[in-house]
C-alpha cells in the first residue's frame, strides 16, 4: 500500500490562519504589529527563494517585514552592523539571518550578535541552551514544525524508535532533542546518524520515525525503510531537469518513489516540511512581539 502523504502545506496554512487571527486580535488591543527583519547576504538562489517565501508569509499574516540585502562581498563587520541596528529597532521584534553565510563570514559570530529576545530562529546559544534544559525559549522552526506535523497527524512518538539522519545545528541536533524530550511529540528513543555512521541502512531500518536531514538526494531509499514507518524528508535539493520550466526540479533526501511503497507516512518535497518552517517562524515572531510589549509595559525590565 502506498504511504499516506503528510501534507505540511495544508497544516501550515491552518497554523498561519491562527497566527494571523491572533495578530489581528492583539493589534485591536495594542495597535502593535509584529515586525521581522530579514538579512540576506549574497545571492545564493535557494536562500533568495527562502527569504522571498518568508517575506510573503509575513505579508499574508499581517506582519511588517524589512529586508536587508548585502552583497556576497560584504564584510563580517557590515553584517554585524545590520544585526545590531535591528537589535535596536523597536519596530523589529524578530531577526532572521538567512544561513549559510558566504565564506569569510563567521556564522557563529553573527548568530551570537542577535538579541536572544529577537532570535526567532532559535539559533543563539541562549535559546539553544534553554531548549536543552526545558526552559521557555524560541524553538528552532524546522524541528518544531516536524514535531507539530507528527502530533497533528496522530503519529505516536512515545516509546518509539526515532532515527535522525544528519547532525546540523539547524535541524539534526535540535530535532533529536525535541523527539527525546518529555513532551507531546517526544518521549522517543533517539538515534542520530551522520557522515561518520557505518552501515546507515542498519539504523534506518529500525526507525519507526525516520527524519532525514542529510542534504543529499537519495540518502535514503525504499529498502532502507522499515515497513509502516513515518518518514520526514527535510532535504531540498535542486536537480537538473530539462523538461521542468526552470531547468531544475526539487527533490528531497529520500527517494520518494521507492520510499512510498514501504513507508506508512511520508512528507513530499516540496510541500512537506518547508511550509511548516515558515509557519513556525511566524508564530515565533508574534510571540517575540508580544513578549517585547509585555516587557515594555513592565517598564523594560526583563
Ligand atoms: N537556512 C536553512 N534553514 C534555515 C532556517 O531555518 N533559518 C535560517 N536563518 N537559515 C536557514
Amino acid at each position: 500500500m502506498a504511504a499516506l502523504i503528510l501534507d505540511g502545506k495544508r497544516l501550515a496554512a491552518r497554523l498561519n490562519e491562527q497566527t494571523a487571527a491572533a495578530a489581528r486580535e492583539w493589534a485591536e488591543h495594542t495597535a502593535c504589529r509584529p515586525g521581522l527583519g530579514v538579512v540576506l547576504v549574497g545571492d545564493d538562489p535557494a536562500s533568495v527563494s527562502y527569504v522571498t517565501a518568508k517575506e510573503r508569509a509575513c505579508a499574508a499574516v499581517g506582519f511588517h517585514s524589512g529586508e536587508h540585502r548585502l552583497p556576497a562581498s560584504a564584510s563580517q563587520q557590515e553584517v554585524l552592523a545590520v544585526v545590531r541596528r535591528l537589535n535596536d529597532d523597536p519596530a523589529i521584534h524578530g531577526i532572521l539571518v538567512q544561513l549559510p553565510l558566504p565564506k569569510g563570514i563567521d556564522e557563529q559570530t553573527v548568530v551570537e550578535a542577535i538579541d536572544p529576545g529577537k532570535d526567532v530562529d532559535g539559533f543563539t546559544p541562549v535559546n539553544v541552551g534553554r531548549m536543552m534544559i526545558g526552559q521557555p525559549c524560541f524553538l528552532p522552526c524546522t524541528p518544531h514544525g516536524i514535531i507539530r506535523l507528527l502530533i497533528d497527524s496522530g503519529i505516536e512518538t512515545a516509546g518509539r524508535h526515532a532515527v535522525v539522519v544528519g547532525r546540523s545545528n539547524i535541524v539534526g541536533k535540535p530535532v533529536a532533542h525535541l523527539l527525546m524530550r518529555k513532551a507531546p511529540g517526544g518521549n522517543a528513543t533517539v538515534t542520530v546518524c551522520h557522515t561518520g555512521t557505518r552501515g546507515l541502512a542498519g539504523f534506518t531500518r529500525q526507525a519507526d520515525i525516520l527524519v532525514v536531514a542529510a542534504g543529499r538526494p537519495r540518502t535514503v531509499t525504499g529498502e532502507m525503510i522499515k515497513p509502516g514507518a513515518a518518514v520526514i524528508d527535510v532535504g531540498v535539493n535542486r536537480v537538473a531537469d530539462a523538461s521542468a520550466p526552470r531547468g531544475y526540479r526539487l527533490v528531497g533526501d529520500v527517494d520518494f518513489d521507492s520510499a512510498c511503497g514501504v513507508a506508512g507516512w511520508i512528507t513530499p518535497v516540496p510541500g512537506g516540511v518547508g511550509p511548516l518552517t515558515i509557519a513556525m517562524l511566524m508564530r515565533n515572531t508574534l510571540e517575540a512581539a508580544q513578549r517585547a510589549a509585555a516587557r515594555d509595559s513592565r517598564g523594560g525590565k526583563g
